[in-house]
This record gives structure tokens, sequence and C-alpha cells, in this order.
């Protein structure tokens, strides 16, 4: 099955609000964070000067502590919720107050690669890394205080894999009152029973009420937090894009070398201890039980993208989970009883996972399953299109349409670079 290039081109076309990409028309009005990351490398193949814009555009949206905001609302839009007035952030240009999986400097240095005026790409790039340090600099400090080596996530938004089952038992104790009324609008663009539940909005809107009561301070925050988790994903995110800006700041930075490799090497350990036996996968761990997240979800093979763990025991246990799914990689491991194979991140497909896990499969020598993910994602867009997410059991596209991350992948995916 083959991608169409066009259209994959025309979805971040149309998409495009000067400058950055919207995920999707309505559902998503803003620019999201993870998911600039990777539609700039979607437009780095065929335009590396919109690809820096899209970068120094989420980059509007820095705090001066150093965080990327998970949402940057640059135009208003009221087809969303929790719009800038539930955030109560006071940044200009109006951002969320929490962050997501830190791609960014991953796709900075891909951008770079790709750019081929070699004095724009010096120009933007020398620019960008100064902000990607102290992005990264504000997660350790920020998020792992004591220096365990593991960053902690405050907010299922943060892992940007919202309701994963991994979530249920550390979200219970998060309480359901909100001082915000709850408005939902996703629910009016795209089928509730793909959605999470209104159970889980009332717990995700108590945790912005929380942060907001925290002023958004990093520090009171991480006290506040009734929802502290070491998300594998977002650690394996964070080792792998430490790894690229290393590489940035070898030629743009050289003095921040130093203490990039003493973070590397402490969360090379850490990540590496979050390994279950068990399960021949990883963990994540809730920091407030002192306690394995004992759910296999996709985040779990994540560290292969980080260049952490045993690829082929990893390799094996996929094997395992798609003798009960026709498409890799379902976000949640079909046998478990949470497994619901339409409902967001508890079962559908999502490319831009397969993406890392592809890609940090070839990078292990495990051939066989990154080839296996590559074709079952060109299998799925060929057939569904560039969907939001797809059902690992028929193929069926869900979610929102036309969306940007889904057509990047599909743009990287097509590129004569990836071999098989
Ligand atoms: C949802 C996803 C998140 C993504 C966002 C925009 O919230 O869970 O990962 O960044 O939509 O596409």
């Amino acid at each position: 099955m083959t991608i169409d290039i066009e259209a994959a081109r025309a979805v971040l076309a149309a998409n495009d609000r000067g400058g950055y990409t919207v995920p999707t028309a309505r559902l998503y009005p803003f620019q999201w964070n993870w998911d600039s990351a990777f539609v700039a490398m979607g437009w780095a193949s065929f335009d590396a000067a919109r690809a820096w814009r899209e970068v120094e555009r989420l980059l509007e949206g820095q705090w001066q502590d150093g965080r990327i905001p998970h949402i940057v609302f640059h135009a208003p839009a009221d087809t969303y919720f929790p719009g800038p007035d539930v955030w109560g952030t006071h940044h200009t240009p109006p951002t969320s107050g929490i962050v997501q999986p830190p791609v960014l400097a991953t796709a900075v240095r891909a951008v770079f690669a790709a750019d081929p005026d070699r004095a724009r790409a010096d120009a933007r790039a020398a620019a960008i890394v100064p902000a990607l340090l102290r992005s990264h600099r504000w997660w350790h400090a920020a998020r792992d205080p004591q220096a365990t080596g593991l960053v902690a996530i405050l907010h299922p938004w943060e892992s940007g894999m919202d309701n994963s089952p991994a979530w249920d038992t550390a979200l219970a104790r998060v309480p359901t009152t909100t001082a915000t009324k709850i408005v939902r609008r996703d629910t009016g663009h795209v089928d509730p029973a793909m959605r999470p539940r209104a159970e889980d909005y009332q717990r995700f809107i108590h945790l912005v009420d929380t942060y907001r009561g925290a002023g958004w301070e990093a520090a009171r925050m991480y006290a506040a937090a009734p929802f502290r988790v070491a998300d594998v994903a977002t650690n394996a995110i964070l080792l792998r894009a430490e790894r690229d800006l290393l590489s940035l700041a070898e030629r743009f930075a050289a003095a921040a070398c130093g203490a990039i490799g003493a973070r590397i090497a402490r969360m090379e350990q850490a990540l590496a201890a979050l390994w279950s036996d068990a399960r021949g996968l990883f963990l994540s761990r809730d920091l407030v039980a002192g306690a394995a997240l004992d759910v296999a979800t996709s985040a779990g093979f994540l560290p292969v993208w980080a260049g952490v763990g045993d690829a082929s025991r990893l390799a094996a246990t996929l094997g395992r989970w798609l003798t009960r799914a026709r498409f890799a990689v379902p976000s949640t491991d079909p046998a478990e009883p949470g497994f619901e194979p339409l409902r967001y991140w508890r079962g559908p497909v999502w490319a831009v996972v397969n993406w890392m896990l592809a890609e940090g499969f070839a990078t292990a020598g495990e051939a066989a399953s990154a080839h296996r993910i590559r074709n079952d994602t060109r299998a799925l867009i060929g057939g569904a299109g560039f969907a939001e997410y797809f059902d690992p059991l028929t193929g069926e596209g869900a979610g929102g349409g036309s969306f940007s991350w889904t057509a990047a992948i599909g743009l990287l995916l097509s590129d004569a670079a990836v071999a098989d």
C-alpha cells in the first residue's frame, strides 16, 4: 500500500494557520507541542523553511522558566475546551501551563539535517538551540528535583496519551470535583465512544484547577500534585531528545555538552530500571504510591527509541501482542482487560508512536519488527487516510480526520530514505 504524498502535503497545507499547523480543524484549533515536533519533520521533507517556522512559532509559547507548554493559543477559537480562560496562565501569547513529551530537540536535529540550505540551517539552529537547552534544564529541575534520573508528569495530558489504562489507578486518586464548569466540545466533533469518559474529564479538569491554584509555579505544582507519575514514554522521549540535543550542542553550544552527557548517563540507568521481566516490556511508575503501574501499553516499548533495553525481548513481546491484533502497534496490549480498540489511547494505533518504535527497532538491529511496524502504518494510512488513530483489529480510521501528525508520519514513511 502506498501513501499519497500529495494528499499528505495537502493536509499540512490545509491545517497551516500561518507558520504553525493545527492538529486538525475544529477538534484541536491551536498549536500542540509534540504534534508540532512531528509536523516540523513532515514539513522538512518538502519545505525546510516552513519546518523552521513551525518550531519557532511553538517557541513563542516558551516560558521564562524554560517550559514549553502543551498548547499555544495563537488565535481565539471556541471549538475547544479548556481554553485560555480556564488555564489562566497570563502568558503572551496565551498558553496552557502543563507540558507534553519533549520530541522537539529530536525534530530540530532532523530539520537541521534535512535542510538543503546549509547557511539557513546553521543560522536557524543556532538561534533555537539555547531554547532547547533551557527546556531540557527545566524538565530536570522542575520534574526531577531529587535527580533520580526520571522526570515526573503531573497530568495525564502531559504524557500525550491522555486516557491510557496505565493511568487508571493513579488517576482514581484524583477527585472528580471541579471549580471550573466543564463544557466539553470534543464530543460534538467525534463519537463519544472514541473519546475519554466524563469521569476522566472531571479528573483532568480537577488537576488543571489544582495547578492554576498553585500559580503554575513548578515547585508548587510538584508539591500539590495528586497525580505524579514517571511515564516511561516521556522519559524515553526525553532521553532520546537529550542525545539529539547533545549532537546539536557539539556544533552550537559546546559548553553545554558536559551537563547533557551527565543527564544522559543518569537517565539511561533509571530508565533501564523500569523493565518488567514478567511483562517483557517497560512499565511507568506511580511516584505517589511508589509502585509500578502494571499495565502493558505501547509506551512500554519506547525505551528502544532511546537506545535502552533488550530490543529482542521487546520484539518478542510485540510478536505476542500481534497474535491478537491485525495491525501494529496497539496502544494497549490486546490481552489487557482495559483494551478498547476504538477508544483513543486504550487500544487504537497511533502513527507517531509507530514511527518512533520502528526507528528504534531498526537502529537496534530488529529489522523485522521495524519492517512490520512501517508496513502496517503504511497500510493503515493507505487504507483509511490520515485519521487521528486506527482500530488495530479492523484498520478502520477513527477520531478526527485530516490529521496533521498522521500526514507528517506518512511523509516520513514514504521517504525514499526509509529502506524497506
Ligand atoms: C490529544 C492527544 C495528544 C495530542 C492532541 C492533539 O490530546 O492525546 O497526544 O497531542 O490530542 O493532537
